[in-house]
C-alpha cells in the first residue's frame, strides 16, 4: 500500500474530529488526496452499526463483533482502496479504540482484540497514531454525553486511558502522545503538523 494511514485516538471529548478536519484541509491545500473517515462508521453500513453501538448499552462481546464487522467492511471498501491509490487516509478512531475500550471493559482481552482486529483490517495498519491524552473526567465533561460509551462510569474511562498508555508504551514509534489538558485546539494542531513534518 503506497498511501499513508494516520489515526487519531483518545478518550471522550478530546477534540479528535476537530483536529482530523483541520489536517484534512491542510493536506488538501497542498494538493494531496485525503480520505477522512471514522470508526465506528465510514460506510453507510458502518454508520448503521454506529447507530446501534452508540444508541444502546451492549455487552463488550456484542460491541466487539459489531465493531469488527464495520471495520472489515470499512477497510475492504474504503481504506485499503484509498491507500492503494496513494491517498492519505485520516481515521478518527481505529483498532486502538477497540484495544482501549473493549479490552478496557474486559481486562485480559488484549491479544484477542488485537488478533481479531487485524483479521478484520487485513493489510491495513496505521503508519502514525496521534493520541490526544486528557484527564478522563475533564474529557467527559466536554463530551456531548448522550452516547452509550459516554454514560459509563469514570472508572471505565480511566481504564480506557490506561489502555492507550499501554498501547503507546508497546509501540512508541507509531503512537505519539500529547497531553492536551492545558492546550487549546490551535496548539494541538501545531503539534500534529510537527509530528507529520508538515510546514
Ligand atoms: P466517537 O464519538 O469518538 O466517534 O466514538 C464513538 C464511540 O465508539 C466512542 O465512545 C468509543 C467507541 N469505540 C469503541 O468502543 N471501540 C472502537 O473500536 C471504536 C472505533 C469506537
Amino acid at each position: 500500500m503506497s498511501g499513508f494511514l494516520l489515526t487519531i485516538e483518545g478518550g471522550e471529548g478530546t477534540g479528535k474530529s476537530t483536529l482530523a478536519a483541520r489536517l484534512e484541509a491542510t493536506l488538501e491545500e497542498k494538493g494531496i488526496e485525503v480520505v477522512l473517515s471514522r470508526e465506528p462508521g465510514g460506510t453507510p453500513e458502518g454508520d448503521a452499526l454506529r447507530g446501534v453501538l452508540l444508541g444502546h448499552q451492549l455487552a463488550p462481546e456484542t460491541e466487539l463483533d459489531l465493531l469488527l464487522a464495520g471495520r472489515a467492511h470499512h477497510c475492504v471498501t474504503v481504506v485499503a482502496p484509498a491507500l492503494a491509490r496513494g491517498a492519505w487516509v485520516i481515521l478518527d478512531r481505529f483498532i486502538d479504540s477497540s484495544l482501549a475500550y473493549q479490552a478496557g471493559e474486559r481486562p485480559g482481552w488484549n491479544q484477542e482484540v488485537l488478533a481479531l482486529s487485524r483479521l478484520a483490517a487485513g493489510e491495513v495498519w496505521p503508519d502514525l497514531t496521534l493520541w490526544l491524552d486528557m484527564d478522563a473526567a475533564k474529557g467527559l465533561s466536554r463530551a456531548k454525553g448522550d452516547a452509550s460509551f459516554e454514560q459509563r462510569e469514570l472508572s471505565f474511562h480511566n481504564r480506557v486511558r490506561d489502555g492507550y498508555a499501554q498501547i503507546a508504551r508497546n509501540d512508541p514509534q507509531r503512537v505519539k502522545r500529547l497531553d492536551i489538558d492545558e492546550m487549546d485546539a490551535d496548539a494541538v494542531f501545531e503539534w500534529a503538523l510537527n509530528q507529520l513534518e508538515i510546514q
